[in-house]
């Protein structure tokens, strides 16, 4: 097998950390990014690094040309839900035409497999919870719009011209690598976790809730956070599915277990051992009460079996990343 791969957004917070994991398994990561949100002192030591955007078609197919690509994991895109509804046009522009330029360099050059960054935002409102990955996208934002919109383009692609495509559908990836050597670094932060731990480090006042009316055990929100190294082996385990499979699929990652956010602020006080004062503030908009993943397909096709599965786990993460960079890459 060609262990020469391609991570497309590597230096961001899900990449960087598939690409260590990638690094770790004996594959050769090339990572590409354009730096606009990503850290360079994100990347796994030694790694090639060609600082490209996507959209840049033709340096893209030069890169899979010379680097031999065998596969290409696409992480890049704009990914702040509330900005999407501000702005449509650069989710549109990035998040589509960044993956349309990957596929048309993949179409003239011996790079066949891409594995795509989806999300639980193309499910919009969710009929069912936990939510099957057979259920309709219905989504409610740009965001989830442009990711859904790449999903078909893959479908089509793959049928047409032979492209081997898995799309993974994350839930709410959190945490960081265990030792917290690496971990999460958003400017602005908009994440739940890191701001919580930010709260702990008294670097903020408190946390903001977004709301204590919604229809849950508590009232506020209800998400399936997922490790983030456990979300980065489903991309290994989904690159060994094509080896053998070449029909378009999707996938749910996610626990199949909710946390609200007033749990995850319980569970962060007490693995911190900090206090963490918060407010409930009015609902964000576009963010659905219950969001909670029905991840049966990706453990019965891929072998997918998360391992740090409780709140205190991915809290432990993020906090060792947290104490020992409070400042982030730059700190
Ligand atoms: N929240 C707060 N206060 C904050 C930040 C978040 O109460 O300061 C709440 C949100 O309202 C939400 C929950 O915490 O209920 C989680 O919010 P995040 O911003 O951490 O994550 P989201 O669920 O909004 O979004 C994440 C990804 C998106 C993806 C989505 C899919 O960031 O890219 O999951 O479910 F689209």
């Amino acid at each position: 097998m060609n262990k020469k791969v391609l991570v497309c957004g590597g230096a961001g917070y899900i990449g960087s950390h598939t690409a260590r994991l990638l690094t770790k398994r004996g594959y050769e990561p090339v990572i590409m990014d354009n730096l606009t949100t990503g850290h360079k002192d994100a990347l796994p030591p030694g790694s090639t690094f060609y600082q490209v955007d996507c959209r840049e078609r033709h340096l893209v197919r030069q890169i899979l040309e010379y680097e031999k690509i065998d596969t290409i994991f696409h992480f890049a895109a704009c990914s702040i839900v509330a900005e999407s509804t501000e702005n449509p046009r650069k989710y549109f522009t990035n998040n589509l035409n960044g993956t349309l330029a990957l596929l048309e360099a993949m179409l003239t050059t011996a790079t066949k497999k891409i594995v795509f960054s989806s999300s639980a935002a193309v499910y919009g409102n969710p009929e069912e919870i936990p939510i099957p990955d057979s259920q309709a996208l219905e989504p409610i934002n740009p965001y989830g719009e442009s990711k859904m919109f790449i999903e078909k383009v893959l479908e089509r692609y793959a049928t047409a011209y032979g492209i081997k495509a898995v799309s993974l559908r994350y839930f709410n990836a959190c945490g960081a690598w265990p030792d917290g050597s690496q971990g999460e670094d958003h400017h602005p932060e908009t994440h739940l976790i890191p701001l919580v731990l930010k709260t702990a480090l008294k670097q903020r006042d408190k946390i903001q809730i977004y709301g204590e009316d919604y229809p849950t055990r508590d009232g506020t929100p209800i998400r399936d956070y997922i490790h983030i190294t456990d979300l980065a082996e489903a991309h290994l385990l989904a690159r060994e599915y094509m080896e053998s499979f070449s029909a378009p699929k999707h996938y749910n990652l996610g626990n199949g277990a909710g946390f609200s956010v007033k749990e995850v602020v319980q569970a962060a006080a007490a693995v911190t051992g900090c206090s963490i004062p918060f407010e409930i503030s009015p609902r964000r908009p576009g963010d659905p009460a219950i969001l909670v993943a029905d991840a049966q397909s990706a453990s019965a096709e891929l072998g997918w079996k998360p391992e740090l599965t409780t709140m205190e786990e991915m809290i432990e993460s993020a906090w060792e990343w947290h104490k020992r960079h409070p400042h982030g890459f730059t700190g």
